[in-house]
């Protein structure tokens, strides 16, 4: 087994029923701006936890922190308990690799076909000849392909990334988080700016996916009927502090009308 796959495994078992992130009076700011205050979470593995509140709040932050892109201004965050500021840079990649992020803007390349694409995912764990030389002969095909099938593209590997229709590029860019194997998914605003039909499927995927691998999933959403549908679990935040952390089954409208007052 690969050095870095042992290490996964490692983590995976120590940390099966420690939670899988931990914010422990995190603040983060950015110059004059507190982006996020105080804030103290824990996260179990296998949970779905969505993030709602008003635009600024510190949802992308918070998942930022939670991926380890992010090291908090003080406090302590804790990614499958390791704390993300003591680290190595290495150990951090390492890290980042378990937590894989789906972004509002694909970041994919739009004039390579779909399987370069998926194979991006593997790029924390190739080499750099693998990774040139899968350019001109792609590697672990199969893999990719039972990504895109998990996502339902099976059919689209050779496609031109650019080709496809936005609904089946979010698929693409599932698909590349997914060949990363990763323990956690985050997702920031995945269905902003995309109409209901499309914002459904995509949430229904997410979920079969975490319930199917029993991956663990933070989304942030701006829709709120979505988070209480979709996840069991519902953290309001409001200028970057946490206003509440309840079931979605109790999260109530007067809970939602001080989340979001103006
Ligand atoms: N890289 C950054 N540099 C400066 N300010 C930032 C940066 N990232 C976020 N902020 C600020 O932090 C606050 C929280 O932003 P963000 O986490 O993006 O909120 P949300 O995702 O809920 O809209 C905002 O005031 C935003 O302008
Ligand atoms: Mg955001």
């Amino acid at each position: 087994m690969p050095k870095s796959k042992r290490w996964a495994a490692k983590l995976a078992k120590s940390s099966s029923c420690e939670p899988i992130f931990q914010l422990e009076g995190v603040s983060c700011r950015f110059g004059a701006v507190a982006a996020l205050s105080d804030c103290t979470l824990a996260i179990a593995p296998g949970e779905r936890v969505a993030l709602i509140g008003p635009s600024g709040a510190g949802k992308s932050t918070l998942l930022s922190l939670l991926n380890g892109s992010q090291a908090p201004t003080s406090g302590r965050a804790i990614i499958l308990g390791q704390e993300v500021g003591r680290l190595s840079p290495r150990k951090r990649r390492r890290i980042q690799r378990l937590v894989g992020t789906v972004y509002q803007q694909h970041h994919l390349v739009g004039n390579l076909a779909v399987i370069h694409n998926v194979n991006a995912g593997h790029l924390g764990r190739w080499s750099l000849p693998q990774a040139l030389w899968s350019l001109v002969w792609p590697q672990q095909v199969e893999v990719a392909a039972q990504a895109l099938a998990q996502v339902g593209i099976a059919d689209r590997l050779y496609a031109r990334t650019d080709r496809l229709s936005g609904g089946q590029q979010q698929r693409v860019a599932l698909a590349r988080v997914l060949v990363q194997d990763p323990m956690a998914i985050l997702a920031d605003e995945p269905i902003s700016s995309v109409d209901p039909e499309r914002s459904r499927a995509m949430m229904d995927l997410l979920r079969q996916l975490s319930e199917s691998t029993g991956k663990t999933l933070v989304i942030s959403l701006h829709e709120v009927e979505f988070a209480v549908k979709y996840c069991d679990r519902i953290i309001g935040l409001r200028q970057g502090q946490i206003l509440f952390d309840s079931a979605a089954a109790q999260v109530s409208s007067a809970m939602l009308n001080q989340l979001y007052q103006l």
